[in-house]
C-alpha cells in the first residue's frame, strides 16, 4: 500500500455510488438550512485570526465534556482523522489499524509512509475487538492503534472494557489510540462515553456529519490533551490553516439547536429500522451481525459474486450498496438507512426482490 495518492472508496461514493434507490451512504439525510434558525445578517465572512473561533470551541467542548483546550476544529471528520495521524506518526512508525476498515484511515496511514499492521474484527464475533490480539500485533515501533466506534462497515458498538484494555496495550508500548466515533452518537438506548473518557492516551474524532444530516458544514474535531492539540493547531497551519467562517457561525448556530436535529434524526432511523428488521427477517441468503445502532450494517452474501450482484442490483433495480471489497471484505456488502423514509423503504423491497431474482437465477 506504498505510495498512495487517492481514496479508491471516496472515488467509488463520489463517482460511482449514485442510484435512484441509494443504500450507499453512511450518514443520515442532509438537515436543510432553512430550517435552521439564522439570518443573514448574522454571518460575517471574515472571522477572528486565531486557533479556533472562541464560541465553536466552548460549543464542542461542551458537547465532549471536556475543556476548549482539548479541542481542534477540522474540516469533517475526514480532516480531523489526518490530521490527528499526522500529529501522530512519523514515517516508518508502525500503526496497528482494525480490518475491516473505512479505506481512508488506511489510506491516510499509508500516504503518512507508516508502516501498517492489522487486528482483525471478526463477521463471527459481531465484529468486535480482541484485545488479546491487539496486545499479540502491538510492537515496540507501533506509535498508534486506530478504530471506529460504531465500527464501519459493521456499525458494531466497541464494548467499554475492551476499549479500555487497548487503552492500556497502547500505554504500556508508548502508543496512542485513535478513535474515529462519528457514528457513536446514533446509539440511542443506553449511556456510552466518549474513548477520550478513558485514558490521557486516547484521540477521539468525530463531526456533526452523520448523527445530525450536517455533512457540509463540515464541523469535525478532534479531542485530544491540551499539549498534543496544541501541536494538531499548529500543525494544521500547513494544512487548511483557517476555516470559511461563515461555516463555523453555522455551526456554532447548528449546536444551538441540536436536540430538534437530533429529534428529526432519531424519528428517521427509528422508521428505517423497522423497515431494515422486515427486510432481514425474511432472508435466507445473506447471514452476520445485525447491528442495533447507527446507520449501516453489513451482511454476508451466501451465494455468488457480490460484485456481480452489486452491477445487477444497480442495472435491473436502480438501486445501490456498497460492495465489500471497499473494506476488504468482499463477500459482504454495506446496507445504509440514513435516507429519506419513503426512498429506503422502496430500495430495501428492491433489494429483496433482487436477491429473489438472484438465488432464482442461481438454483
Ligand atoms: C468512519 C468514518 N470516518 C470519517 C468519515 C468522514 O466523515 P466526515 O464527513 O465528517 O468527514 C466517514 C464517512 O463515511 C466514516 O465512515
Amino acid at each position: 500500500m506504498n505510495d498512495v495518492r487517492e481514496s479508491t472508496y471516496l472515488a467509488w461514493a463520489k463517482l460511482r455510488s449514485r442510484a435512484k434507490y441509494n443504500l450507499a451512504t453512511s450518514g443520515i439525510m442532509g438537515y436543510p438550512l432553512r430550517e435552521l434558525q439564522v439570518s443573514w445578517q448574522d454571518l460575517e465572512i471574515n472571522g477572528p485570526d486565531a486557533y479556533g473561533y472562541r464560541p465553536l470551541l466552548e460549543g464542542l467542548a461542551q458537547k465532549s465534556s471536556v475543556t476548549p483546550d482539548c479541542i481542534v476544529a477540522a474540516e469533517g471528520t475526514s480532516m480531523a482523522n489526518h490530521l490527528a495521524m499526522a500529529a501522530l506518526v512519523e514515517p516508518g512508525d508502525d500503526v496497528l489499524i482494525e480490518r475491516p476498515s473505512y479505506g481512508p484511515i488506511l489510506e491516510v496511514a499509508s500516504y503518512l509512509r507508516a508502516n501498517i499492521l492489522r487486528f482483525e474484527r471478526r463477521a463471527e464475533c459481531d465484529f468486535q475487538i480482541d484485545s488479546d490480539e491487539i496486545a499479540q500485533r502491538i510492537t515496540p515501533k507501533t506509535r498508534l492503534i486506530c478504530l471506529t466506534n460504531l465500527h464501519n462497515p459493521s456499525g458494531a458498538l466497541v464494548r467499554e472494557d475492551d476499549l479500555a484494555r487497548v487503552g492500556e496495550i497502547a500505554q504500556k508500548a508508548g502508543a496512542q489510540v485513535l478513535v474515529d466515533e462519528v457514528y457513536l452518537e446514533m446509539v440511542y438506548d443506553q449511556p456510552v462515553r466518549s474513548s477520550f473518557q478513558l485514558g490521557a492516551n486516547f484521540v477521539v474524532t468525530t463531526s456533526l456529519t452523520k448523527a445530525y444530516g450536517l455533512s457540509g458544514l463540515r464541523c469535525g474535531w478532534i479531542v485530544a490533551q491540551p499539549e498534543l492539540a496544541k501541536r494538531m493547531w499548529r500543525l494544521n497551519d500547513l494544512f487548511g490553516a483557517t476555516p470559511v467562517h461563515p461555516g463555523e457561525q453555522l455551526s456554532v448556530a447548528a449546536l444551538d439547536q441540536l436536540g430538534k436535529i437530533d429529534e428529526r434524526a432519531r424519528r428517521l432511523l427509528a422508521t428505517n429500522r423497522k423497515a431494515l428488521e422486515a427486510f432481514f427477517s425474511g432472508r435466507s441468503d445473506l447471514e452476520g451481525y445485525r447491528s442495533r445502532w447507527g446507520t449501516v450494517s453489513f451482511p454476508r452474501l451466501i451465494d455468488g459474486s457480490v460484485d456481480e450482484f452489486c452491477d445487477f442490483l444497480r442495472k435491473r433495480y436502480d438501486t445501490s450498496v456498497v460492495p465489500g471489497r471497499f473494506f476488504e471484505m468482499p463477500d459482504h456488502f454495506r446496507i445504509g438507512i440514513g435516507g429519506d423514509p419513503a426512498m429506503t423503504a422502496e430500495a430495501l423491497q428492491r433489494l429483496a426482490a433482487a436477491l429473489d431474482e438472484w438465488g432464482a437465477n442461481r438454483a
